[in-house]
């Protein structure tokens, strides 16, 4: 008997999902009933994960309900703090100390969340991520962490736990769009390990611990960071057909292309990129941004020359990096702002 063997999850149906739906072929990406370029610069994270969660936009009273009770949950217990001291001692990178104190969300702000209420470890384990990885920034530079501000908005109050800085609303802004653009995406290498747990009848917790260990890796959430990396390598322009050949022709993967289902340009890239446009036009580096947009289209013109017939385009990670770095975060801080 001959034995089919999928290396991966191409072409293999392994769940149904209301959450989003992904066309690689045309570029298109639904969230929960709503293209991404339709929804992602307008509305709050908040209002998005409602729509995620509940299945419909929250009214007014609704999203004050939520939003509230989501806030309650961005303290970090003491034993997260523990951790986070211990782990800065240690110099771990960012990424991993998150990994590590995330475990620790399972205590919830002030007790033990319930079992019997997936609810509250969904609450804590969103509201808790920014906490601990603004907290833990903060104390690998030497600061002392600042704490949650309940009633700023969950975008607003991590630029703030970082900075210590009410942001402006265009950052809030920014942050809020990259947030939801990259809200949900089907069956992607972190969200399948997470499934895979909770297949078990494990707990949520242990659920997003392990797909942060799936997210971490350099061909999925730490393609950002590199990214970044060769722009500011490249300079200038006329640096970059050099550049990239150089490292096309050493075998080396260009970070921020190609993509396992995408194969025209990730619709994500294009909601980023304006979103970034915007950034840059009120307060920042234009000539950046340019340099960006000529990098990939240089890269994405190289990559049809280097590897016919893949269709390697533009991928949500590369102009995550210039948005993520137009809000003033580091790039250390793009894989745990992303989880
Ligand atoms: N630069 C150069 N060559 C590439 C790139 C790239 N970015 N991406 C794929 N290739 C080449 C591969 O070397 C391979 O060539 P070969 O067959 O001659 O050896 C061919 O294209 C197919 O590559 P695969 O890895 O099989 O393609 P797949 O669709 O499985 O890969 C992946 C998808 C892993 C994202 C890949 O495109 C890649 O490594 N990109 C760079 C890393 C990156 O940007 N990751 C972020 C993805 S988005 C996300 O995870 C949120």
């Amino acid at each position: 008997m001959n034995t089919v063997i999928n290396s991966g999850l191409e072409g293999v149906v392994a769940a149904q999902t209301r959450l989003s739906q992904v066309n690689g072929q045309i570029g298109q990406l639904i969230l929960a009933g709503f293209p991404v370029e339709a929804v992602a610069d307008k509305a709050t994270f908040e209002e998005m994960l409602y729509l995620l969660w509940y299945d419909k936009l929250p009214s007014a009273s609704e999203l004050i309900e939520f939003s509230g009770a989501l806030a309650a949950y961005r303290p970090l217990s003491e034993v997260g703090f523990a951790v986070l001291e211990r782990a800065a001692a240690a110099q771990v990178p960012v990424i991993d100390a998150l990994r590590m104190a995330a475990s620790t969300l399972s205590l919830g702000p002030t007790g033990s969340i319930s079992d019997d209420q997936p609810g509250q470890a969904a609450l804590a384990a969103v509201a808790g991520f920014p906490t601990i990885v603004a907290a833990y920034w903060r104390l690998l530079q030497g600061e002392t962490p600042v704490a949650p501000r309940l009633d700023l908005s969950h975008a607003a109050n991590y630029l703030y736990m970082l900075t210590g800085q009410v942001p402006s609303p265009e950052k809030t802004r920014g942050l809020e769009t990259y947030l939801n653009t990259v809200i949900d995406h089907g069956l992607n290498a972190s969200t399948f390990t997470a499934r895979v747990i909770i297949s078990t009848q494990s707990d949520m917790i242990s659920a997003v611990v392990g797909a942060l260990g799936a997210l971490k890796g350099p061909l999925h959430g730490c393609a950002p960071g590199p990214a970044l990396d060769m722009v500011f390598e490249i300079g200038q322009i006329e640096r970059a057909e050099a550049y990239l050949r150089a490292k096309l022709d050493r075998g080396e993967r260009l970070m921020g292309f190609g993509h396992r289902v995408y194969k025209v340009r990730d619709p994500r890239a294009e909601v980023l990129s304006k979103a970034a446009a915007r950034l840059y036009e009120a307060d920042g580096d234009v000539a950046l941004y340019d340099l960006v947009r000529a990098v990939e289209e240089k890269a994405v013109a190289l990559l049809a020359e280097y590897k016919p017939g893949r269709n390697l385009q533009t991928n949500v990670e590369f102009y995550t990096a210039l948005l993520l770095h137009g809000l003033g975060l580091e790039s250390e801080l793009f894989t745990p702002t992303f989880a």
